[in-house]
């Protein structure tokens, strides 16, 4: 396992974070993962050993579910906190009440009051902003967040799945006020869905943010589990909760090549896929995700897969983006600024 610096910050990650949304399964997250203590615990120490020290969880995964069994998993394994970096979210509806919901003050303080209550633990190392507000002003959201900071209950905050406009506009905000600023992103990147190369990695480098890939497997579908003639395993997330959304008539051509590199280097179709998000320039800390020991350890040693110059040609041709506007026409005028 190897480790990065948390982009702009003296913080150490390991190049892979382990995801804990299969943890729990009430309600809505049931098609994702059930897993309970016992297995939970199996996972954890599988995970510690392999020299990750990046757990990723949210307040929403089932409902709060996720955050339980992951701090007791830590006080059951007698792990030590602070060999830990511990990142959980706010944004999604927790309960009925009007307020229960967004990125509000009153929210974010409520939320994180109760995470760390279910996470048995008195600081979270990175709080995300889970998804984007439209009803709540930035400034009242990048106050809070500021805030939150200062109390200590919170050390480092982070965003998921918002526009470049608005991640820069709130970096400029706190710009400008001397506030805590973002530190990191979370977006779906896989070889199924490239989209944030688009705005956001660009963004990423320009303001020295980490990035964290999730669904790197596009939900499982890149492990190449499901085929042009079979749409349901019988016991994949994917049979019933087909998410994230992507193209799968391009992407079964994608798993085409990457099986065929697989074979070739002599691990699954999933370790391939892993192994490219982690070489894309920008790419910090991969989110994994897990439904028993066997995927967890198949995607650990993609870490291991070091792909070629060749596989990377090959693999880019059959997964790169359409030329979009005004991306095209920025290519075209920088073909000038350079120095022959
Ligand atoms: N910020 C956000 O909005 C956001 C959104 C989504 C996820 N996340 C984070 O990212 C983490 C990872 O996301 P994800 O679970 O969607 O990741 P993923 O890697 O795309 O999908 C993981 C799923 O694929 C299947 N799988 C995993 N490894 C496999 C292997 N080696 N062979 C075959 N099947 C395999 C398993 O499901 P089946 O066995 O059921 O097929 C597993 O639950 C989450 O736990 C969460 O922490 C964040």
């Amino acid at each position: 396992m190897k480790y990065n610096f948390l982009g702009n910050t003296g913080l150490v990650v390991s190049e892979l974070c382990f995801g804990t949304m299969t943890f729990g399964g009430t309600g809505y997250w049931e098609a994702i993962g059930k897993i309970q203590q016992q297995e939970v615990n199996e996972l954890m120490q599988v995970v510690v050993d392999s020299g990750i020290n990046f757990i990723d969880t949210a307040n929403v995964y089932s409902f709060g579910e996720s955050e339980k069994l992951l701090g007791q998993s830590i006080k059951d394994l007698g792990l030590q906190r602070n060999d830990l970096v511990i990142a959980t979210k706010v944004r999604g509806r927790m309960g009925e009440g009007k307020n229960n919901v967004g990125l509000s003050r009153y929210h974010i303080f409520n939320s994180v009051d109760e995470s760390l209550q279910r996470l048995q633990l008195d600081h979270i190392d990175i709080l995300y902003v889970h998804g984007f507000d439209p009803k709540t002003p930035i400034e009242e959201t990048m106050r809070t967040l500021n805030d939150i900071v200062l109390t200590g209950k919170v050390r480092y905050i982070a965003i998921c799945n918002w526009p470049a406009w608005v991640v820069m506009k709130a970096q400029g905000i706190c710009q400008l006020h001397g506030w805590n600023k973002f530190v990191c992103m979370q977006y779906f990147y896989s070889l199924a869905g490239r989209d944030i190369e688009r705005e956001i990695l660009p963004l990423a480098a320009d303001q020295n943010l980490a990035m964290m890939p999730w669904s790197p497997l596009a939900g499982g579908f890149l492990s190449g589990k499901f085929t042009r003639d079979k749409d349901k395993t019988g016991n994949s997330r994917r049979d019933n909760f087909d998410f994230p959304p992507i193209n799968k008539d391009k992407t079964f051509d994608i798993l085409d090549v990457i099986s065929e590199i697989g074979k070739q280097h002599n691990v699954s179709t999933a370790a391939i896929a892993l192994a490219w998000v982690r070489q894309q320039k920008g790419v910090t800390s991969t989110i994994i995700g897990a439904k028993n020991i066997d995927q967890l350890n198949d995607n650990i040693k993609s870490t291991e897969v070091a792909l070629t110059e060749d596989d990377l040609k090959n693999i880019d041709e059959v997964s790169a983006l359409p030329k979009e506007y005004p991306g095209w026409m920025v290519e075209r005028q920088s073909g000038d600024r350079e120095l022959k």
